[in-house]
């Protein structure tokens, strides 16, 4: 569904990711991990057309999109539930699900809007509340629920369980499971990384703007590399 190659982006003189390959079969689940700087948020930011990538192919459906405006791409059917979730504060939570819909002339806008009243019932009870008054697992679930509302067919998540309580880490998990599941592809930016492995098919490792690892999830998942930096796993001597 999506092909990266060689991919660059740059702040200024700074190279941010510096010629990234990665691959987004249809149907999957793939999830790219890494530290802090690593390029992560750069490349969600690339793919959607907020930044303009210095090199590089974005193959999306077999058509190559990079340079193309963000609204294009959001039309071609890719929608990022940005980092920090980006929901706007002084709107009512029904404004920030119709914001996700403004590019969308066609007639299933309220359909689509009931289907996400049903996956996440708080946000009904809520809709004439101000989205800033909402606490932080439900702001993101509001800002799922807006990138839902474009009709994605490549949903980007990035870092969608930062700074939210375990246990509603979980169900923002078991949420991003079940839309996979009823057939939204996802590419998943996260630093929870073992949660991210264990529903993602595919995973890649992005350390200083490269791709340093990359296969089936539970591949990466056994890499001593990957055990010893992201999952506390294995002990420096063994
Ligand atoms: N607006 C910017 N201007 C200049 N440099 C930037 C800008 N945004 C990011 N960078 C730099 O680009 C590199 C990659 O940043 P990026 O935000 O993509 O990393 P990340 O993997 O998403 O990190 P995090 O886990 O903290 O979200 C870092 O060195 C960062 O300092
Ligand atoms: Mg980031």
């Amino acid at each position: 569904m999506l092909n990266i190659s060689g991919l660059s982006t740059s702040y200024g003189s700074i190279k941010a990711i510096k010629g990234i390959d990665l691959d987004v079969p249809q149907g999957s689940i793939v999830s790219l991990i890494g530290a802090n700087g690593a390029g992560k948020t750069t490349t969600m930011n690339s793919l959607v057309g907020l930044l303009k990538p210095q090199a590089g192919q974005i193959k999306f459906l077999g058509q190559e999109i990079r340079g193309l405006a963000p609204h294009k791409i959001v039309n071609l059917g890719m929608s990022l539930v940005p980092e920090g979730r980006k929901i706007l504060a002084g709107m009512t939570v029904l404004e920030n699900l119709e914001m996700g819909a403004y590019q969308r002339k066609d007639k299933e806008v309220q359909a689509d809007l009931a289907k996400v009243f049903r996956r996440f019932p708080i946000l009904e009870e809520r809709k004439q509340q101000l989205g800033g008054t909402l606490s932080g697992g439900q702001q993101q679930m509001l800002a799922i629920g807006r990138a839902l509302m474009a009709r994605p067919k490549l949903l980007l998540l990035d870092e969608p369980s930062m700074g939210l309580a375990p246990l509603v880490v979980s169900d923002i998990f078991k949420v991003i499971q079940e839309i996979n599941q009823e057939g939204t592809t996802i590419l998943l930016v996260e630093q929870n990384v073992r949660q991210a492995l264990k529903i993602a098919h595919y995973a890649y490792v992005l350390e200083t703007g490269k791709i340093v690892l990359h296969g089936k999830a539970e591949e990466v998942a056994k890499n001593p590399r990957v055990m010893e930096a992201y999952l506390g796993g294995a002990k420096a001597d063994t």
